[in-house]
């Protein structure tokens, strides 16, 4: 797995390991046979194109029916299968552990309470015990793929333990971390029964990168209540037990040439040209999520109606365009948020409705890349209202796939705001505000909307995939300087 790397200017010799929950790429079997579905979800977005680009190890739990058909000895297989770049090493979970730690620690109790979602926290012993469980034997792949001066890099809120137990065997392994969900206040962290443990686990790691300054600076707040902890708020360092850990925020973005060069495809024009047509020339607004409560889907449909309500004149210039792609559906709070959006949609169009027009085309299923290119060049107003978000890449997908003739409104709560702030800012909860935004959005003066948009464009350009990683390396290797 030998492979030259670049961090910012200097080229460096590594093997890369990485480590995921959600394997960038699953097999399922199906009536017509066995077929590859590449995963939904910020992280494969993100390190899919990175290791296609820099190649090494991905080893991820194997989800799909069929993972372990396709795998050769070790469970391992080369991706992508059209293009093969890089090994994929999956790890096999039993369906205990599946419900106890994915269903059950990192998506019953960690997710909602990172997302300030106390109230939809469901705690149980069983799910902490397997999730260490877990972890123990995510480290224990690794471990059995490192021979000498590897990069460990291991991502989100699934795999916390992970530093500590590869760090008790190996002492003086490379190892990084990146968070990509929020990090919350003390006040809610502190809630956490096992907050130290997680804490500490973490802190195992040589570097933790974050995607904006207000996760390091509540992070940094966490550490400093722990007892097994000193700070250098300055440099922004954490001595633990065994070890020093350098925290910093280094914003993910997306792969923006790959979005870019789409303004040329020909395809893309005519299709996005074709969704236009189709909707008799009115505005599109565009909202694209997982189907999480986080993401404020709701709320975003309130807003909506509430400006049909308010704005009358808007009926029939306008459509909410809303792509929610299926996630988690076997947790509870997932299915009964889906069932309140069905029935949202449904109250929208059969009150405002008529023959003419469908005032909001909801798609509840995935969609392919080059479909959502088209939407979002059709987009004239793309709608991204988490209640809490990491980052949200579709925000910048979206400034990297239009000319310069979108708006964007966009959740302060998002941690792409940290960055984005051409775009028109509201807070989600805000029902009667989002409603306003979308009426200035839709009646903004083009050169206001050309202004905004480049500008946005241009940051979401200069600091793209590449920067991201250049970035996030070049700050993990000094911490060996
Ligand atoms: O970005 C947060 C995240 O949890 C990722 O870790 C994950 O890949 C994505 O959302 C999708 O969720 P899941 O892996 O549970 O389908």
């Amino acid at each position: 797995m030998n492979k030259h790397v670049k961090t910012g200017s200097c080229i460096k010799k590594s093997n890369f390991i990485l480590v995921t929950n959600r394997e960038p790429y699953s097999h399922y079997k199906t009536k017509k046979g066995i077929i590859c579905r590449k995963s939904a979800g910020g992280v494969v977005t993100a390190l899919d194109p990175l290791m296609q680009k820099n190649k090494g190890i991905w080893i991820a739990w194997g989800s799909g029916s069929a993972d372990f058909t396709v795998c050769g000895s070790e469970n391992k297989l080369v991706v992508p299968e059209e293009n093969p770049k890089y090994v994929l090493k999956r790890i096999s979970l039993t369906k205990k552990e599946i419900e106890n730690y994915y269903r059950g620690f990192s998506n019953s109790v960690l997710w909602p309470l990172f997302h300030l979602f106390v109230e939809k926290m469901h705690p149980k012993q069983e799910y902490w015990c397997t999730y260490r469980k877990v972890n123990k034997k995510f480290a224990q792949t690794v471990l059995s793929e490192m021979k000498k001066d590897e990069l460990i890099w291991i991502h989100d809120y699934h795999l916390s333990l992970v530093p500590r137990f590869i760090r008790k065997e190996k002492p003086d392994a490379k190892i990084a971390f990146f968070w990509h969900i929020p990090w919350p206040p003390w006040e809610i962290f502190g809630s956490l029964p096992q907050r130290n443990d997680i804490l500490e686990g973490l802190l195992n790691s040589d570097f933790i990168g974050f995607h904006t300054s207000s996760y390091v600076n509540n992070f940094m707040n966490c550490a400093e209540k722990n007892p097994n902890t000193k700070l250098d708020l300055k440099k922004r360092t954490i001595k633990s037990e065994h070890n020093k850990t350098k925290i910093r925020h280094v914003p993910l973005g997306v792969s923006y040439t790959d979005f870019a060069d789409s303004i040329l495809s020909q395809h893309a024009v005519k299709k996005a040209r074709n969704l236009k047509k189709m909707h008799k020339n009115r505005d599109i607004i565009l909202g694209i999520d997982r189907l999480d409560y986080t993401k404020g889907i709701l709320d975003r449909l309130k807003a909506y109606e509430s400006f049909l309500e308010l704005y009358p004149e808007f009926k029939e210039k306008v459509v909410l365009v809303q792509i929610a792609s299926p996630s988690r559906n076997k947790i509870d709070e997932y299915c009964a948020m889906k069932k309140e959006i069905d029935e949202a949609v449904g109250n929208i169009n059969g009150r405002f409705g008529n023959e003419e027009w469908t005032p909001v085309m909801y798609f509840s299923r995935r969609m392919t890349q080059q479909s959502l290119l088209a939407y979002y060049k059709a987009a004239d107003v793309s709608l991204i209202t988490p209640l809490r978000d990491g980052m949200n890449l579709i925000a910048k997908e979206y400034a990297a796939s239009k000319e310069d003739d979108g708006v964007l409104i966009l959740s302060e709560f998002a941690g792409a705001a940290e960055e984005l702030n051409e775009a028109i800012l509201v807070n989600p909860f805000n029902v009667q505000e989002t409603a306003g935004a979308i009426k200035t959005a839709i009646e903004m003066p083009n050169e206001e909307k050309k202004q905004r948009f480049q500008s946005m464009k241009k940051k979401v350009k200069d600091r793209d995939a590449d920067w991201w990683l250049n970035s996030f390396l070049k700050e993990w290797e000094t911490t060996y300087a």
